[in-house]
């Protein structure tokens, strides 16, 4: 059997487009496969995103009732009901919207007392799950996916990582005092992310040329962590500014 390899880029005139377009390949996903293994990201990037997938429910044009959901990354001592977390981020702006049973979101739990055994207890449930059909990702400026920051091993899993000061100050926008940015965050490693079986990466306006350009025509390097992606067998990039 041939297999086939797919990395398609996308190029968008707007935000809302790219949302449209990613919010589509979602809804066609959840289509051929109701109970789809997602992954989800956080950030300003797929915001638009969820706006659209939230509309769709309330339009009756999907559910999510059979889906099961694992986000990318939380910070290090952030969880539900803080404001700042991850965890609060997608019940805001997306869970308390939709029909997912509570039982289906994951996201890595940045309170637990033993770091260690929540990361491999986070790998294993997506294991346990199937695991992730389509996985949605944003890039940070310096190439990082989930918080896997420049120098992460490609074959990394879920685990521990210090935040780079670019990653801090990029992300400070979401704090009220630099103080309160948090040093260290749990993310699913590259490994993880490659195993997904299909990923869609949002990337838009001008700070996120230069990463775009890198991801498309830069060297694959662990020094650059999305560039790992052009290894992937299926991967759509939707981009503009
Ligand atoms: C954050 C998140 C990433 C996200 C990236 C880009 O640090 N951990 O998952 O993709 O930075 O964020 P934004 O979409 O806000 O530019």
């Amino acid at each position: 059997m041939i297999k086939s390899k797919m990395f398609r880029w996308i190029e968008v005139n707007s935000y809302e487009q790219m949302s449209e377009i990613a919010a589509a390949i979602f809804t066609e996903q959840l289509a051929k496969k109701p109970d789809s293994v997602l992954g989800l990201a956080t950030g300003g990037s797929p915001l638009g995103f969820y706006k659209e997938m939230v509309r769709r429910h309330q339009a009756g044009e999907l559910s999510f009732a059979r889906a099961v959901t694992f986000n990318l990354d939380e910070y290090v001592g952030k969880g539900p009901g803080d404001a700042t977390s991850y965890h609060e981020f997608m019940h805001q702006n997306l869970f308390r919207h939709i029909d997912l049973p509570e039982t289906a979101r994951h996201l890595p739990n940045g309170l637990a007392e033993d770091l260690a055994a929540e990361c491999e207890r986070y790998e294993k449930l997506i294991e346990a799950s199937g695991g992730i059909d389509l996985q949605l990702l944003g890039i940070g400026v310096n190439g990082h996916i989930g918080f896997n920051e420049p120098g992460s091993r490609f074959d990394s899993r879920t685990r521990v990582i210090e935040l780079t000061e670019a990653t801090r100050k990029s992300n400070a926008r979401f704090f009220e005092k630099e103080e309160d940015i948090p040093a260290k965050a749990i993310t699913m490693g590259i490994g993880t992310i490659m195993s997904a079986r299909k990923i869609v990466l949002l990337a838009f306006g001008d700070n996120k040329t230069e990463a775009v350009k890198r991801l498309e025509n830069g060297a694959v390097t662990e020094e650059f962590p999305a560039s790992i992606l052009r290894k992937h067998p299926h991967v759509t990039v939707i981009y503009g500014k």
